[in-house]
């Protein structure tokens, strides 16, 4: 049971996880989506977000509201952490009041080091490199509109951040063909890319590219991100003429499968990455992709908390 092999566990990557586990956890989504399975716990949830976010933070407290737990928003200007209260300190404070505890932050090792002096269980809300609980809601996505994860070929295409890099590896753990397009030197770290290869062993392709047609040619899912990440703003213009030939639009949805679904983390910039008839159109699944985040995060706050 996942619940058992989870309890107590960070989520920093989805390299945290088997692709067993991943597999298990989808299945407890979408099992407690279809109001199959009804599990309760009365723990308490911090978000503490040194990012925006709408979706992360609505899904997990929603989510933690629907098992019975509570949450509180440590808004990072309304505590001594904007004030530059070390994080070896904050951390092990947070653990004496908290379950477990969700950051959305800059640096990975800022994650990691928060997790090295809590006990509690820590969960990556993203993060410049990785984005776990957005890959398990677009694995969930994939299953639901194709039945299962087999002989599916999953098309990034635009900037290599912390969205590709979480689809990328949680594509290869699941045996999904994965091919990740890219301007050059927007290209993920080899470092990720050796650890996808890794995981997919032989049973699934990782592909990279600086080729989106090819790319995108007979793809089950077309997906894309903003070309400038949170914090990476003052580049943004300057990125728009090099990321055009990335954006996911008709022209390239012609190529892919008759059945391609188009998918996007969201929030979008619609005549950016992607056009409105792109994420408009009858190949979108973006709103079911959002509201699988609840369910999914729901299935790991379970799971992580030993939820009965
Ligand atoms: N996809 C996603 O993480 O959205 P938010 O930034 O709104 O949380
Ligand atoms: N790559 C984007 C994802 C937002 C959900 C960012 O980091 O800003």
């Amino acid at each position: 049971m996942i619940t058992e092999t989870l309890k107590g566990q960070d989520f920093l990557s989805l390299a945290d996880l088997t692709g067993q586990q991943v597999a298990e956890l989808l299945q407890l989504a979408a099992d407690m989506k279809a109001g199959k399975v009804n599990l309760r716990c009365n723990k308490i949830l911090g978000l503490l977000f040194y990012k925006a976010s709408t979706r992360t933070r609505v899904s997990f407290t929603v989510a933690m509201y629907q098992l019975g737990g509570q949450v509180l928003d440590l808004n990072p200007n309304v505590t001594q952490v904007s004030r530059g209260e070390p994080i070896i300190d904050t951390a092990r404070v947070l653990d004496r009041y908290l379950d477990v505890l969700a950051i959305r932050t800059f640096a990975q090792e800022d994650l990691q080091t928060f997790a090295n002096y809590a006990k509690i269980p820590v969960i990556n809300a993203l993060t410049d490199l990785a984005h776990p609980c957005q890959a398990l809601a677009d694995l969930l996505t994939i299953q639901e509109c194709f039945g299962d994860l087999k002989n599916l070929t999953v098309t990034y295409v635009g900037d290599g951040n912390n969205v590709a890099n979480s689809l990328m590896l949680g594509c290869a753990m699941m045996g999904v063909n994965v091919r990740v397009a890219t301007p050059s030197n927007f290209e993920q770290s080899a470092e990720i890319i050796e650890k996808a290869k890794a995981y997919a062993n032989g049973k699934s392709e990782v592909t990279i590219t600086n080729d989106p047609i090819a790319a995108a040619t007979g793809a089950h899912a077309l997906y894309t991100d903003v070309w400038a990440s949170m914090g990476q703003e003052e580049e943004a213009n300057s990125r728009i003429p090099i990321f055009q030939p990335y954006q996911l639009n008709e022209k390239l949805l012609s190529v892919a499968d008759k059945n391609a679904i188009v998918l996007h983390c969201l929030p979008a910039h619609r005549g950016e990455e992607i056009t409105d008839e792109a994420i408009e159109g009858s190949h979108s699944r973006v709103w079911d992709q959002a509201e699988n985040r609840m369910h999914v995060q729901k299935a790991l706050l379970a799971s992580i908390l030993g939820a009965e």
